[in-house]
């Protein structure tokens, strides 16, 4: 195969980038994007504060430009995300207790109601886990409204939408030594096991220097795979773009067959959310292809 997306088919599975809303008139942008992806994730366009800029208030243009550009080329469309202490709309912020408890479920049922039947995975929690050595929650005010609002969240997106697979996602859970992953991996093994309903862990996969790819990546990937949930890689972006890393990631992905897709966070350099001089993505800031774009499709 020659584009990223139709070499995953090969083996069944998908290959996304972010979309940007207001890069679509971008027509280097859109022929590159167009071409070489099976599955987008709006960068920015499906967070609380896009969709839900005052209470109660939904609004759907800029995730709808997104979501149509998708459908319309052919793409499937991954939903990010519905609960997250990051991007939330100064009203959500600044509540706190059964307000905000409710106010988390009335906007996973808004999001999810007006995209239902629409959307392959949503990312229903993201970055609900600490950095470092706990391996226990993040403070947030979300945390502070009690522990179970993480499944509340997940029990709530199954009844809004119950085609869409439900995903936990974050970042730095794919070193299978750190307690953050033990952390994720204890909660996905306990909501298993007790019926709570999640179908999927998305690996973010931000790959620099402090949080390097790691050679037990695919022990992280089967481990989550062995619970019965299936594993995309979400996010991902390697700073410096180096070409075997990303033959790597590849090359783990494939060695799961629960590992079911792959997603790079932007199309060319110039459009990273790390900047341009982080060179973490396939394509340089010309569209040209790099090094690691060769690599990924020799891979796939
Ligand atoms: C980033 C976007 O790329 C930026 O444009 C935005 O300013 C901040 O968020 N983890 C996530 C993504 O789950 O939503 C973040 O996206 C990158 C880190």
């Amino acid at each position: 195969a020659s584009t990223l997306g139709a070499a995953a088919a090969q083996s069944g599975r998908y290959f996304g980038t972010a979309i940007a809303s207001g890069k679509l008139g971008d027509s280097a942008y859109t022929t590159i994007a167009g071409r070489e992806f099976d599955m987008v994730t709006a960068e920015n366009e499906m967070k609380i504060d896009a969709t839900e800029p005052n209470r109660g208030q939904f609004t759907f243009t800029a995730g709808d430009r997104v979501y149509n550009w998708a459908v319309q080329n052919g793409k499937r469309v991954r939903g990010h995300t519905l609960a997250w202490h990051n991007q939330q709309p100064g009203w959500m912020q600044s509540l706190s207790g059964s307000s905000l408890r409710q106010a988390m479920i009335n906007h996973i049922n808004g999001v999810m109601g007006h995209y239902k039947g629409k959307i392959y995975a949503w990312d229903v929690v993201n970055e609900a886990y600490a950095d470092g050595n706990s391996g226990g929650r993040r403070d947030s005010n979300l945390q502070r409204t009690g522990n179970d609002w993480i499944e509340v969240a997940f029990r709530t997106a199954r009844a809004a939408d119950p085609a869409a697979k439900l995903c936990y996602n974050d970042y730095n859970i794919d070193n299978w030594t750190w307690a953050k992953t033990q952390g994720v991996y204890n909660m996905v093994r306990d909501f298993r096991a007790r019926g709570v309903p999640i179908d999927c862990v998305g690996l973010q996969s931000h790959f620099n220097a402090n949080s390097p790819y790691n050679s037990n990546y695919r022990t992280t990937i089967q481990s989550f795979a062995a619970l019965g949930v299936d594993v995309q890689i979400t996010e991902l972006d390697i700073q410096g773009g180096s070409a075997t890393t990303y033959a790597n990631v590849v090359r783990d992905c494939l060695a799961v067959p629960r590992c079911t897709g792959i997603s790079v966070w932007g199309v060319r350099d110039s459009d990273s959310w790390l900047g341009a001089g982080a060179t973490p993505l396939l394509f340089d800031g010309n569209g040209n292809k790099k090094a690691a774009y060769t690599a990924v499709l020799d891979v796939l």
